[in-house]
């Protein structure tokens, strides 16, 4: 039965005791990762701050603000080798399920251009797209564009 139990995800709170093993995936997963300084502000701040664990080992991680009926999903990472089982999908729903309890009318995100893994899991999720920040991410060239998606929770 713990067997069983240990291959499921669970989920809990971030602390920062959490971060050395979370920016070692933040700089493994992205070309410009957070600071420890900007997770270490989401904790201070009291944004929801989820780990999501497979076999009592970090799988990844998910940063979501609300206010005034609205949630920002501001991080939405899996580590290298947790990619592709349904992880990204399920912590997903976990947060999407967070903001409706809190009576969050709507969640926005942005993610990258080019990042066509997360447009497809958010498109899957009910995000629909609704604009675009020009050259919101830094980089060469002027940075690159996001877009910005939006659920309607209502
Ligand atoms: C994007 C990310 C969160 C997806 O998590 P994951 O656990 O790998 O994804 P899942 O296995 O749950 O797949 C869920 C859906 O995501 C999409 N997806 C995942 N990997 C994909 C890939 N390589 N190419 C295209 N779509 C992909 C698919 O729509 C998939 O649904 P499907 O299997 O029914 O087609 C994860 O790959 C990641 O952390 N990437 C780096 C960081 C990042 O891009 N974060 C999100 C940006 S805001």
């Amino acid at each position: 039965m713990s067997a069983l139990l240990d291959n499921l995800p669970q989920y809990r709170d971030m602390t920062a005791r959490d971060l050395d093993c979370v920016m070692a995936i933040e700089h493994e997963i992205y070309a410009n990762p957070w600071t420890r300084g900007n997770f270490q502000d989401s904790l201070d701040a009291g944004y929801h701050c989820w780990i999501i664990e497979l076999m009592g080992e970090i799988a990844g991680y998910g940063v979501m603000s609300i206010g005034a009926d609205e949630a920002h999903l501001l991080n939405l990472s899996i580590a290298t080798q947790w990619q592709g089982r349904g992880l990204g999908r399920e912590l997903l729903k976990y947060m999407i399920g967070l903001a409706r309890e809190l009576l969050a009318h709507k969640i926005y995100l942005e993610v990258r251009l080019s990042n066509l893994a997360g447009r497809a899991l958010y498109a899957r999720a009910g995000f629909r797209e609704i604009g675009t920040r020009r050259g919101y991410y830094p980089g060469a060239g002027g940075g690159e564009d996001a877009v910005v998606m939006e659920l309607d929770l209502k």
